[in-house]
């Protein structure tokens, strides 16, 4: 099975606006070249119109119903939007676990792809017990730093795809964290990973595509 890489553009104002469409379409380009499968994250404001460029998932989804609950995130705006998939609780933006549990389960009536955010290996096993289609282990203290979690903590990613595997193997494990070269995501594929969840490596990269292009070439 190809990898999948989900660039998440945060909210980087090298991703942002014009910026997140231009970085967009780097994704669609080096996803058609490649072959594999590379899916934007951009922030809501820009949803709409990455995903008229390339295949994309929202940041973020709050589990409510239509009606009145201002300044949330409706999982069916999200859809109509163009989203395919969703982030839920990415360590920067935390939902309980009841939260969790009912953002999978939406997020399965509306054909949304899940991608759950877990922060080591006891997270992730209870995260693979609400059957998500991913779940993605970062840990935190990696995030940003360049340093990659499949050189860095390669037991968190073994771990996981472990845990997994014993409570559901319909789910997938991806991982991220400082993930920003192709040694890195081959690592990664190596420990188990599906592909990765990643940021500032290409998002901060001076030449984006340049970086996204080189982080694939080992795949
Ligand atoms: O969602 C991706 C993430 O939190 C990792 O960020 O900048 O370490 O790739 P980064």
């Amino acid at each position: 099975m190809k990898p999948i890489i989900i660039v998440n553009f945060k909210t980087y104002l090298e991703a942002t606006g014009e910026r997140a469409l231009k970085l967009a379409e780097v994704c669609a380009r080096v996803s058609e070249e490649s072959g594999l499968s590379i899916v934007a994250a951009p922030q809501s404001a820009d949803l709409h119109r990455v995903a008229q460029l390339t295949r994309a998932y929202a940041q973020h989804m709050d589990p409510i119903t239509p009606g009145s609950h201002t300044g949330w995130m409706l999982p069916h705006a999200l859809k109509q939007a163009g989203a395919t998939g969703t982030l839920i609780n990415h360590s920067e933006r935390r939902l309980t676990l009841a939260d969790i549990d009912a953002c999978v389960h939406m997020a399965r009536e509306l054909e949304l792809t899940s991608v759950v955010c877990t922060n080591n290996i006891a997270t992730t096993r209870a995260a693979a017990a609400l059957e998500p289609d991913y779940v993605a282990v970062e840990p935190p203290e990696l995030i940003g730093t360049g340093i990659a979690v499949s050189r860095a903590d390669p037991e968190v990613i073994s771990g996981s795809v472990d845990a997994v595997r014993r409570v559901n193997p319909k789910v997938r494990v991806l991982c991220g964290a400082g993930i920003s070269n192709a040694d890195d995501l081959v690592a990664a594929i190596e420990l188990g990973a599906h592909g990765v969840l990643l940021a500032s490596g290409i998002v901060k990269a001076p030449d984006q595509e340049e970086a996204l292009r080189a982080l694939v070439s080992k795949v």
